[in-house]
């Protein structure tokens, strides 16, 4: 097989939570539990695909090396991240970049949005020189469609949400890099940009070769963009596979779940809802504590189910899904 892009390996993350004095109240909570999977070295879209809890933002902070694994590995074009980033942090952050939530947590308030530009220009060596970084800063501006006349000169929070979240993809196309990692990017701005903004990202990898791991609870909007689907369960992959498939073909209960809750199976009007799945009533039941983590609330469910946890296993070729029905 070709080497992947990213491939996370069988990786493992625990919270300590509690604790203090009172030994006995401290607890760990199992955020990720042995998640593999992988994103080939081409121009990819992936979503990772989980409700509120499932441990998405905890893959991202440990695919950027904000956050270690308990246990597992992370391997970027083969190599571990977090011996990357020891080695070389800017190297990598070249190579992988963020895109969060909330664009206005990564800006300095005190510092003019051109700043934020120019820092990067300079950090990563993108120009020499004043003139080269302005043409710069323009030209990747006015190719997401803001206008630098009007927003250079500005502090953050002169510009709305959408300006600021677009601020961020300007960010990407100056640096350029081979993986973005973008978690929940489109749930703070308004929904007539939301299209825009995914538009974007296919554009980037079409374009511009540049890869992106989309992090949603929104199965709509992954099946839109996505070239296959990952779907985390309790911190656990019950199941991925090609979008189309996943889709048209769902085999995890949780999966087939999640697809009932899509308000609007019309592709042409797949703009005029976005489901959430953090409303789904279910989510008030807990992740079961033996078993399969899907088995409380799952309606096939049988003793085995609450047993024995299902491992991922291989159907077809190219998809995977962890159930005892299968
Ligand atoms: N620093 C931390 N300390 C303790 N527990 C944590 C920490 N970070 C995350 N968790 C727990 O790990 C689990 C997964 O959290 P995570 O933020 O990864 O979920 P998420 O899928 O991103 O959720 P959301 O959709 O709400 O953003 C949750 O139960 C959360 O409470
Ligand atoms: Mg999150």
């Amino acid at each position: 097989m070709d080497q992947s892009l990213l491939e996370l390996r069988n990786v493992s993350r625990e919270f300590r939570i509690g604790g203090g004095l009172g030994l006995l109240s401290r607890k760990i909570i199992k955020a990720i539990d042995a998640v593999s999977f992988s994103m080939p070295d081409k121009p990819w879209i992936t979503a990772l695909i989980g409700e509120s809890g499932s441990g998405k933002t905890t893959i991202a902070r440990m695919i950027l090396g904000l956050l270690e694994p308990t246990s597992g590995e992370i391997l970027y074009k083969g190599k571990n991240v977090n011996e990357w980033i020891k080695r070389n942090k800017i190297e990598y952050l070249k190579e992988v970049q963020p895109i969060f939530q909330d664009p206005y947590s990564i800006y300095n308030p005190f510092y003019k949005i051109d700043r934020v530009l120019e820092i990067i220009i300079k950090k990563f060596k993108l120009a020499s020189g004043r003139d080269e970084t302005r043409d710069l800063i323009v030209k990747a501006m006015e190719d997401i469609g803001l206008r630098p006349e009007d927003l250079l000169g500005r502090y953050p929070h002169q510009l709305s949400g959408g300006e600021r979240q677009r601020f961020m993809l300007t960010r990407i196309l100056l640096i350029r890099p081979k993986l973005i990692v973008a978690d929940e990017p489109i749930s703070m701005i308004d929904v007539s940009l939301r299209a825009i903004f995914l538009e974007h990202l296919l554009s980037f990898k079409e374009k511009h070769s540049i890869s992106c791991l989309y992090i949603s609870h929104d199965l709509h909007t992954a099946s839109y963009l996505a070239d296959n689907i990952v779907i985390l369960c309790y911190g656990r992959v019950v199941e991925d596979g090609p979008k189309d498939q996943i889709i048209e073909n769902p085999l995890h209960p949780y999966t087939k779940l999640l697809i009932s809750s899509i308000p609007v199976p019309d592709p042409k009007v797949r703009w005029a809802e976005r489901i959430d799945l953090t409303s789904i009533e279910s989510i008030k039941k807990f992740r079961a504590e033996k078993g399969c983590v899907f088995s409380g609330r799952c309606p096939n469910a049988t003793e085995n189910c609450l047993s024995e946890t299902p491992q991922l296993k291989n159907i077809g070729s190219n998809r995977r899904v962890a159930c005892h029905l299968y």
